[in-house]
């Protein structure tokens, strides 16, 4: 028999069950078995010593356009490369990007900006005010709550800040549009509870969010769900399958790239980036992500996928299902954040139990081509 207990006042069982209103049918095939634990480190430090070379510094003065976004944090790299690398803390680095040390912050403080399609001006000052996110089309969605588009100073910063006004989020943090309002509600209980923990303690958003889930009360819970929940989600990352990307930096918690104009393998590896990177850094909720990833990733996750029956719970659609979450066409670094935390037990909310199955048996390349085929649906 199953353990049984209750969840907000919804019966569930350990395995399969009930989640608030919605029944549970136990999966009739499970994933196929191969443990990772002793090849989870493959990946790490891949990484390090990538700008060392002499002829990278050279390249880079002659390549140097100041004018331009991106040759602006190619210019900081004499100066990282002499800092040291943070270890990371997980054996998938690549979804908890942690910032390139020594990269200044590009970003032209001080003078007005704008973005296509809005008419409103803004002048940001330093430091950047998280009780402050723009709102550059507030027709696109309803009024914000206050706890949304302001927060509550000190100790809840806008949510509408790391999550954007349409909630459509970023790499580094998550969307919330259109999860169920109990969903969300459940995890900020769990954030407070302590039960809701990152991998990588030296992801800043990630420990500023378990701030927040600790710090908001539940009248500010329920209506930042009320308002989250209401929203359409829209298609808002683009999946490329490719062997090569980018050479990058980590600037503001995301890959971006470092200008030198050269590629480098992807590996088993995910790599989030803005369409537009001055757009993003404006924080424009029209300004999407591409997500490049391993060629062949996204057919093995759609493979695994219907293996281990996700649809059951997530729905046929992989957009939610009663109070589970939607994961169709949602950031795969925090897709795959998620499937690592919850398997190594850092997230272990009141439901995450129902989650012990699809994730227990994972590796890394399986939580890479998960991360590819869900992000890769339309939401
Ligand atoms: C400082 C940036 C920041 C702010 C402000 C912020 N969040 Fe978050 N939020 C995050 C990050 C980062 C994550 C993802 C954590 C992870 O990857 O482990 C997250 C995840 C979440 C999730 C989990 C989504 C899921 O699918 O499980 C919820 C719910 C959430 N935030 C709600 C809120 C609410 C409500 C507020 C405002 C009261 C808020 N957040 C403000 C950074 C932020
Ligand atoms: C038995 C039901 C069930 C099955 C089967 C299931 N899930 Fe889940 N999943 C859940 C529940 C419930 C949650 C919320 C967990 C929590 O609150 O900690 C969840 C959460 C998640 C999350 C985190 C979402 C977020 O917004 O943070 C991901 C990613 C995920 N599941 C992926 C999968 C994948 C991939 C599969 C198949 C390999 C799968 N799930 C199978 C019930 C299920």
């Amino acid at each position: 028999m199953p353990e049984t207990g209750n969840i907000s006042g919804a019966r569930y069982d350990n395995i399969l069950g009930t989640v608030g209103n919605t029944r549970l049918t136990k999966a009739s095939s499970s994933m196929p078995i191969r443990c990772c634990r002793s090849g989870c480190n493959r990946d790490r430090g891949k990484r390090k010593g990538r700008w060392w070379e002499p002829d990278d510094m050279t390249m880079l003065f002659i390549r140097k356009k100041l004018h331009h976004f991106y040759s602006v944090i190619a210019m900081m790299l004499p100066l990282f490369c002499l800092a040291a690398e943070a270890p990371s803390n997980t054996p998938l680095p690549w979804a908890y990007a942690l910032n390139t040390p020594g990269i200044e912050d590009p970003f032209e403080y001080n003078v007005p900006h704008t973005v296509p399609g809005s008419d409103v001006e803004i002048t940001f000052t330093l430091p950047r005010n998280l009780y402050a996110p723009p709102d550059w089309h507030s027709e696109d969605h309803p009024a914000m709550p206050a706890i949304v588009s302001v927060g509550r100073n000190p100790g809840v910063f806008a949510c509408g800040y790391c999550h954007l006004p349409n909630g459509q989020g970023r790499p580094e943090n998550a969307s919330l549009t259109g999860l169920p309002r109990e969903y969300i509600i459940q995890q900020m209980a769990d954030w407070r509870a302590g039960l809701r923990n990152t991998s990588e303690p030296l992801h800043g958003p990630a420990t500023n969010m378990r701030a927040i889930g600790v710090n908001a009360t539940p009248a500010e819970v329920e209506m930042a769900a009320d308002y989250f929940s209401s929203l359409q989600p829209k298609k808002w990352i683009t999946v490329i399958e490719t062997n090569s990307v980018p050479e990058t930096v980590v600037a503001g918690w995301m890959y971006v790239d470092a200008g030198m104009g050269r590629n480098e393998a992807i590996g088993n590896r995910i790599f989030e980036m803005p369409v537009d990177l001055e757009l993003t850094e404006l924080r424009d909720d029209r300004s999407g992500f591409i997500a490049y990833v391993p060629p062949g990733s996204v057919a093995t996750g759609e493979r695994l996928v219907t293996a281990a029956n996700c649809r059951t719970c997530h729905g046929e659609e992989l957009r939610g299902l009663g109070p589970v979450p939607g994961l169709a066409g949602r950031s795969p670094s925090y897709i795959a954040r998620q499937l690592y935390d919850l398997q190594v037990g850092n997230r272990r909310g009141l439901w995450s139990p129902l989650m012990q199955d699809a994730v227990s048996d994972l590796e890394l390349e399986d939580i890479v081509a998960l991360s590819a085929y869900l992000s890769s649906l339309d939401p």
